[in-house]
């Protein structure tokens, strides 16, 4: 399953992204064999760099970044040569000539036609300059072999996304587009499609006469940092909300494929976000919650608040927190509340989805039986654990008759011995094989848009009079708790604290 000949060229090479995240995913791809013998990794910026300087940039990086620890000489003897550099000011047409001359050199070396794939890992206002510029100097005329990659945020708000795709889609055609949310490729949450359309107990059980409610939390102990820049503009919901969280809930809510296929799996998430309510001004109110967190203390370290993080606005209206119910109006999912919430400096870093089902039909055992009669509930655990429970009742030890919630554990740790990959190794290697299950389709980030504007627009309009609302080592504000208090239910966090 390797793919053809590849150019892979990465414009903002000496970046971040790519020191954290593409570097070593490419490195791990090689060691464990994915990569073509014939494989080129061209690295572009501003900076100009020798191809050895390049290299040994990306060693260290690797060094430091990759989940396999250091690099062994003779792997990277082996695998260095494959990285080269070219300086590039991509504003200027001319640069992409070179790209041109270098993609012709390999395929004349490699005596055959390769696959090129262009990452921008770069600031999404260069999106539209790249492309164009590839396009001039027909660099993506091959719909067969070119690729282009491009990372959130895609867009601002629906209009922006829409004209991104209206530019991306007059220069590639959509099979060329790959749209990274780099949850797709994370192992635990391919699982949930497997769990889910691989075992056949699941679906008399997945749907609004089983389930009450469903939670998808994604909570961040790490603040914003130096990120403010970018965090600033964008805020929890356009952050988090729009696209990861909206993603697990699809796949948590969507109708089963008939085939394990890009466009069917993707037209069923589609129609998921399709079927979903949308919102007025006054569901907003009653159905969204914002925060900001402010200053306070995390593991015996003084923490700064959101508006105390450097480059931040001190009246910042951003919020770093948002929680929000959402309804699938749909046969299966009608009445069900879906509430999503997502925020930084909290407690614990933890991705969590529940499914809640319902109460028993009528309780046979006394009460007094009954130590901590929850209702049924399967709880996937994405991050830090990675693990699937559902939880039971179940006869305690004893000569009574007395019982409690017991927790059935599939647990990737326990149960597979191998380290799983890192979400961008699954995502890079699918691009290069051309296998878009993973990635966001154009109408997938449109629709996404349509259904948060309403909420974002009425924050927006409301500077909120009461941030910050939440301090460090929280679970948010709590408003948020009253969101799912008012139905009565409480937010779900692992490890299980206790409480019903
Ligand atoms: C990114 C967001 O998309 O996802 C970040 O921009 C966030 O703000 C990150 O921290 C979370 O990803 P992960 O994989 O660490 O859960």
């Amino acid at each position: 399953l390797k793919s053809q000949p590849t150019v892979f060229v990465i414009f903002g090479g000496t970046g971040d992204l790519n020191a954290r995240k593409l570097a070593p995913a490419l490195y791990n791809l090689y060691l464990e064999g994915w990569l073509p013998e014939q494989f080129a990794l061209i690295g572009t910026g501003r900076t100009k760099l020798t191809d050895e300087e390049f290299q040994g940039r990306m060693l260290n990086d690797i060094n430091e970044f990759s989940r396999t620890g250091k690099v062994a000489e003779d792997k990277w003897a082996a695998f260095g040569p494959h990285i080269h550099y070219q300086a590039a000011d991509v504003q200027n047409a001319e640069t992409y000539r070179d790209f041109g001359k270098l993609i012709k050199k390999f395929e004349k070396e490699w005596q055959g036609p390769a696959n090129v794939i262009y990452y921008l890992a770069v600031a999404p206002n260069f999106f539209p300059i790249i492309a164009e510029n590839l396009a001039k100097a027909g660099l993506t005329e091959d719909a067969d072999r070119t690729r282009i990659v491009i990372e959130k945020p895609f867009g601002h708000d629906l209009e922006s996304a829409k004209e991104l795709n209206a530019l991306l889609a007059r220069i590639f055609e959509e099979k060329q587009i790959y749209r990274i949310d780099h949850y797709l490729g994370k192992e635990t949450v391919q699982n949930i499609m497997a769990f889910r359309f691989a075992n056949a107990i699941m679906e008399p059980l997945w749907n609004r006469d089983h389930i009450e409610h469903v939670q998808i939390s994604v909570t961040e102990s790490l603040g914003v940092g130096e990120r403010t820049g970018y965090y600033d503009g964008s805020g929890a919901l356009r952050d988090m909300i729009q696209n990861h969280l909206l993603q697990l809930l699809c796949i948590v809510a969507m109708e089963p494929p008939v085939r394990f296929t890009a466009e069917e799996v993707r037209d069923r998430k589609v129609d998921v976000l399709r079927a979903m309510r949308r919102f007025t001004p006054e569901t907003v109110r009653e159905q969204a919650v914002r925060g900001q967190y402010g200053a306070g203390w995390l593991e015996g370290q003084k923490v700064p608040g959101y508006r105390e993080e450097p480059g931040a606005n001190p009246q910042s209206n951003t919020e770093t927190f948002a929680a929000v119910k959402f309804f699938v109006d749909n046969w299966r999912w009608q009445g069900v509340p879906f509430y999503l919430r997502t925020g930084k400096r909290l407690h614990r870093s933890a991705s969590v989805i529940t499914i809640q089902f319902k109460d028993v039909p009528h309780l046979v055992f006394s009460p007094e039986t009954v130590e901590t009669m929850r209702q049924n509930r399967l709880i996937i655990s994405i991050q830090p654990e990675m693990s699937i429970r559902l939880q039971v009742q179940a006869k305690r030890p004893g000569v009574d008759m007395m019982l409690n919630t017991v927790d059935m554990v599939f647990d990737y740790k326990g149960t597979y011995q191998t380290q799983a990959p890192e979400a961008y190794e699954t995502l890079l290697l699918d691009v290069m094989l051309g296998d878009q299950t993973l990635f966001m389709r154009a109408d997938q980030v449109e629709e996404a848009w349509d259904l948060v504007m309403p909420i974002l627009t009425s924050w927006q309009n409301r500077i909120s009079q009461n941030f910050p609302n939440y301090s460090a080592d929280s679970w948010g504000p709590e408003d948020a708790e009253a969101l799912v208090a008012k139905d009565g239910f409480h937010w779900l966090t692992l490890p299980l604290n206790g409480k019903k």
